[in-house]
């Protein structure tokens, strides 16, 4: 079998050769006349250019969770489906998401001493001042224990728990406020706590040596300590999911097939491979198959704050009615499909088993490029689906590139190359089953092409 770069330079050649006006517009497959004239349909209509246009407009700036670029980037994402006369909406959702605090202070009576303060994500505001007392790593049942804390400022080291795990054993005890100190020298102790909870108090990080002293000091009397954290507040955000369908356009078959991307990015990356590349690759793909005969529905599908923990799609998900979802047959997300510095096309599942849509990406690769890898991993939108029972696949690019979620994340790290087969792939295997000709995927083998693909890669 070709090595899937040799493979490509030979498709790049030829379409060079045979004069094709964009470049990296895909040639025809050769073969089997029969089995290719339909991917050839698809196929030869993909552009790479136009991928990539998208991708150097998209991230022109990062297009952080809930922000006003985020929002843009979904009305771009609209407008371009409109163009194709895509039946197009924005699905709007709210959601709790926690601000910084944008100062936060820690200070002992009668001492000018200038600490140098660590901030938790998750930790309230507040203004305490009280008595310290030290309650070693705060660990349940061997430094809290029998402590009472009531009304103190709670002073630990860190280490052997979690921050939630301490602040939870203080909070128990009663303190108002907890003061960590690092287990390591150098930077100051920062962190989260993992989740915002209506019990937690105050929370503050110091160094080690300043932390150390702090405990020399209660050995000879008491110490009054002063927290702040200004500003910090679980606030209602908005984000946008988009949605364009393509309907069935003759004997429909009741089947939903979804292509789906995530286009939010995470704060200062521009997220040309993370992700504009994804949805780039989702508005090409729609443009393709937008006026193509079909018995099955096609729907186009770009998410908001997956960053933050898939939010949009799980949004999206488990809102679907119990009819859409038996007619959901698969999901084919695109996330960081164009790096020329990532590894090979990986197909991932959730729970690492194959499904409808691993069986119709091997069958097309095995007749338009090269068979992927696949294995477990739920780090991506396609975890939200299958958490309400949808099959569904990752695709992307493993090992992952060096400059993922970084500045760095730029179009000049796009491989065209790469975008072009991925396209060529997931277009081939969407029209395979959508086609009309094909029998509707629940009574049908969906490969009519028998592949065996036993390799397996770890999570990324
Ligand atoms: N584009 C990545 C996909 C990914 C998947 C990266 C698996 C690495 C491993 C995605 O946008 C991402 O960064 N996801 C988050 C997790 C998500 C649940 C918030 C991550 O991996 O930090
Ligand atoms: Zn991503």
């Amino acid at each position: 079998m070709l090595k899937r770069r040799a493979l490509l330079s030979v498709i790049l050649a030829a379409s060079l050769s045979f004069g094709v006006t964009s470049a990296f517009a895909a040639p025809p497959v050769e073969g089997n006349p029969a089995v290719h004239a339909f991917d050839n349909k698809v196929i030869k209509m993909i552009s790479a250019e136009n991928m990539y246009n998208n991708i150097v407009y998209l991230s022109q700036t990062p297009r952080v969770t809930s922000t006003v670029e985020e929002a843009q980037a979904a009305e771009y994402i609209k407008a371009e489906f409109e163009k194709l006369g895509l039946q197009t909406e924005i699905q709007e959702f709210q959601y709790q998401s926690y601000v910084n605090a944008s100062e936060q202070d820690f200070s002992i009576s009668d001492s000018s001493y200038d600490y140098k303060v660590g901030s938790f994500t998750y930790s309230p505001s507040g203004e305490v001042t009280s008595e310290i007392a030290y309650i070693g790593k705060g660990l349940e049942g061997v430094d809290a224990k029998g402590r009472d804390l009531e009304g103190k400022v709670a002073l630990v080291e860190r280490g052997d728990a979690t921050f939630a795990v301490k602040m939870e054993n203080a909070v128990s005890r009663g303190a108002v406020g907890v003061v960590l100190f690092n287990n390591a020298d150098g930077a100051v102790a920062t962190g989260t706590l993992g989740a915002w909870n209506d019990q937690y108090v105050p929370m503050v990080g110091i160094t080690r040596t300043e932390g150390l002293a702090l405990v020399t000091a209660l050995e000879s009397g008491p110490v009054v300590g002063t927290i702040k954290v200004i500003g910090s507040a679980m606030k209602t955000v908005t984000s946008q999911n988009v949605i364009a369908t393509k309907p069935a356009t003759q004997k429909d078959t009741g089947d939903i097939l979804v292509i789906s991307s995530h286009h939010d990015s995470v704060p200062r990356a521009p997220g040309a491979n993370d992700n504009a590349s994804g949805v780039a690759m989702t508005l090409e793909l729609a443009r393709v198959l937008a006026n193509l005969p079909s018995d099955t529905e096609i729907r186009f599908v770009t998410f908001g704050s997956e960053e933050v923990g898939l939010v949009g799609s799980r949004h999206y998900a488990r809102n679907l009615s119990e009819n859409e979802k038996a007619r959901m047959k698969g999901v084919f997300n695109l996330d960081m499909v164009g790096s020329n510095d990532a590894g090979d096309l990986v197909m991932y599942t959730s729970n690492g088993e194959k499904n409808t849509v691993t069986d119709l990406i091997a069958s097309a690769s095995s007749r338009v490029s090269v068979l992927p890898a696949y294995g477990p991993e739920t780090r991506s939108d396609h975890h939200a689906f299958y958490e309400v029972g949808v099959p569904a696949a990752l695709l992307i690019h493993a090992p992952l590139e060096p400059w993922y979620h970084t500045p760095n994340d730029t179009p000049d790290k796009i491989s065209k190359e790469k975008l072009l087969d991925v396209a060529t792939i997931v277009g081939s295997a969407v029209y395979q089953a959508a086609r009309p000709d094909t029998p509707a995927l629940e009574r049908s083998k969906v490969a009519p092409v028998e592949v065996e693909y036993e390799e397996t890669v770890g999570r990324l």
